[in-house]
């Protein structure tokens, strides 16, 4: 919307539509954001946007905490997203991380912006559970 998602080619749309939800105005869809499944644990919120025209207060908010919840049901342990406004994802609830925290494959996503070499996107995620530890801690067996 206003130019401000990745593009996205017709074809990954239509591979990708049962990870999309939308909104409905008058019924017509007015908004749409969709979750990635990525490695064990991981999700990333991406094409989230409302259509200026039937912008109603409140449908940004609805779509991301459908998507949490649908997270959550999941048993994945954070969501994260690429942002120009972190502002609207503070409010619900994500926080700041390192795109170095990112895995390789979300990056590679960005070969297909036109704002690659000027990105000003920032990295956000919302921590559904804590990772599990990397250590298993032993067990007596006597
Ligand atoms: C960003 C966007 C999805 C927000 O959707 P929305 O339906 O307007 O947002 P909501 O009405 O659900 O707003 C929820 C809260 O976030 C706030 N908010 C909305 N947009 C905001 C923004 N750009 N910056 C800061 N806060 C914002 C609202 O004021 C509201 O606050 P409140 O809970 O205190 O009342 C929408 O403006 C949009 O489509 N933008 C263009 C595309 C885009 O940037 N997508 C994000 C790609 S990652």
């Amino acid at each position: 919307m206003n130019g401000e998602n990745l593009p996205r080619a017709k074809s990954d749309m239509i591979h990708s539509i049962n990870e999309f939800v939308v909104t409905e105005v008058a019924d017509q869809v007015a908004g749409c954001a969709s979750l990635y499944i990525y490695d064990t644990g991981l999700a990333e919120i991406r094409s989230l946007g409302i259509d200026p025209k039937m912008s109603i207060k409140g449908q940004g908010k609805q779509l991301v905490e459908h998507l949490l919840v649908k997270a959550k049901k999941l048993a994945l342990s954070r969501v994260i997203v690429l942002t120009r406004v972190p502002d609207f994802f503070k409010k619900q609830g994500f926080s700041y991380c390192s795109k170095d925290s990112l895995p390789e494959k979300v990056m590679k996503d960005c070969e297909l912006c036109l704002r690659k070499d000027n990105c000003d996107e920032v990295a956000m995620e919302f921590i559904l559970r804590p990772r599990e530890n990397a250590v298993i801690p032993c067990k007596n067996v006597a």
